[in-house]
C-alpha cells in the first residue's frame, strides 16, 4: 500500500519523535498526510491554529538555520510559541544534568521540547525525565525531521514512495540512518554509498532491514544506476573535526555531472543543506534543474508542523 491509499486516523501511537526506529509505516503515513495539508492550508492562506496558546522550548548545542527557523515559525503558524535556548546560554551548558533540566521544565506549562544535540542518548533521557513529548532535531545519530520532509519531497515529485530507488552517497551518518529507516518503512529502495570505513552503523542498517530493501555498498556506479533520487551530505557532520584520511576517502563520491548522468532520467537531486560546493556535491548539480533543495528544505516546516501537531495535542 502507498500513501495514495492510506486512510488517515488524525492521530499517532506515539509520545516522542526520538528516533524513526519506533514509528510505524502508518505513524509516518499520518505525519505526511498531516502535512501535505498543512502545506496546502498555508499556501491558502487559511488559519490552521492546531497548537493554540501551547509552548515549544527548542534546546540548542549545535548550530541551525533550518531547524531553527522551521520550527519556530511552525509553531508560531499553529498558534503557539517558542522558546529558544541556547546550551551555551542555560545551566545545561555548565553542567547540569538533562534530567534536572526535565523535571524544571516540566513545571512551567511547557507543552513540547525540540533538541538538537550530540549524544542520542541525551534525548532518550530529557523524554524519561520530561513530561512533556520530546523532537529530536539532529543528534550524532539521528535527523527524523530531516527525513521526513525528504520523503515527503520525494512523494511530492513522484506521487509515491514504495519502490523509489533513493541513493544515499557519501558519509554513513546520522542523516543517511534516518533515511535509511525513513525509506524502509515506506517502501522505498534506498543504497546507502559509503566509502569504506565510513559506512553507516551496522546496527541501524539491520534494524532498517527488518522493515525494508536496504543496501549498503562501495560501488558508486551500481550505486547511482536508475536512481530515481541521488543525496548527499557534507564530509564532516558538526562536532566532527576536519581530517585527511576521510577526505581523501570521500572524494571520490562526490555527486557530479557524471554522477546525476547514471541516474534516472527524470532523478532529482536532495541535500540536507547546509552544503559545502565542490566538496560533496558541484554546483552544476546542486543549483542545476533537477535539483530540488530548496523544496525539501521548505518541507521541514510542514513536515515538522505535521510532527508538533500529532505529538502536542494529545
Ligand atoms: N538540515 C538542517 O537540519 O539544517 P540546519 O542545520 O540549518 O538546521
Ligand atoms: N550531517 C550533518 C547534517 C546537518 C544538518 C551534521 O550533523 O552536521
Amino acid at each position: 500500500m502507498d500513501l495514495h491509499n492510506y486512510k488517515p486516523k488524525g492521530t499517532i501511537l506515539q509520545r516522542h519523535l526520538l528516533s524513526l526506529a519506533d514509528y510505524s509505516r502508518n505513524d509516518i503515513y499520518e505525519i505526511l498526510h498531516l502535512a501535505k495539508l498543512l502545506k496546502l492550508w498555508q499556501k491558502k492562506g487559511k488559519k490552521h491554529e492546531l497548537l493554540k496558546g501551547k509552548t515549544l522550548a527548542m534546546i540548542f548545542a549545535k548550530s541551525s538555520t533550518r531547524t531553527r527557523i522551521s520550527f519556530e515559525q511552525g509553531i508560531r503558524q499553529l498558534g503557539g510559541q517558542s522558546l529558544f535556548l541556547s546550551s551555551a546560554d542555560i545551566q545545561l551548558g555548565r553542567g547540569e544534568t538533562i534530567g534536572d533540566t526535565a523535571k524544571v521544565l516540566s513545571r512551567y506549562g511547557i507543552d513540547g521540547v525540540m533538541i538538537r544535540t550530540f549524544k542520542q542518548s541525551d534525548v532518550e533521557e530529557l523524554a524519561r525525565a520530561g513530561d512533556f513529548p520530546v523532537i529530536n532535531g539532529l543528534t550524532d545519530d539521528f535527523h527524523p525531521c530531516q527525513a521526513l520532509a525528504d520523503i515527503m519531497t520525494v512523494y511530492e515529485v513522484f506521487g509515491a514512495l514504495a519502490d523509489v530507488k533513493l541513493t544515499f552517497i557519501g558519509d554513513g551518518n546520522n542523516v543517511a540512518h534516518s533515511l535509511m529507516l525513513a525509506g524502509a518503512k515506506t517502501g522505498m529502495e534506498v543504497v546507502c554509498c559509503c566509502p569504506k570505513g565510513h559506512e553507516p552503523s551496522p546496527q541501524v542498517v539491520e534494524t532498517a532491514r527488518k522493515f525494508g530493501h536496504i543496501t549498503v555498498t562501495d560501488n558508486l556506479d551500481e550505486a547511482a544506476a536508475d536512481a530515481r533520487v541521488l543525496y548527499t551530505d557534507v564530509f564532516f557532520s558538526m562536532g566532527q573535526a576536519d581530517d585527511r584520511e576521510k577526505r581523501e576517502a570521500l572524494a571520490p563520491y562526490q555527486v557530479n555531472a557524471a554522477v546525476l548522468k547514471k541516474a534516472a532520467k527524470d532523478a532529482i537531486f536532495l541535500h540536507c543543506l547546509p552544503a559545502h560546493r565542490g566538496e560533496e556535491v558541484t554546483a552544476d548539480v546542486i543549483d542545476g534543474p533537477q535539483s530540488r533543495i530548496f523544496d525539501e528544505a521548505e518541507n521541514r516546516l510542514h513536515a515538522q508542523k505535521a510532527v508538533m501537531s500529532l505529538l502536542m495535542r494529545q
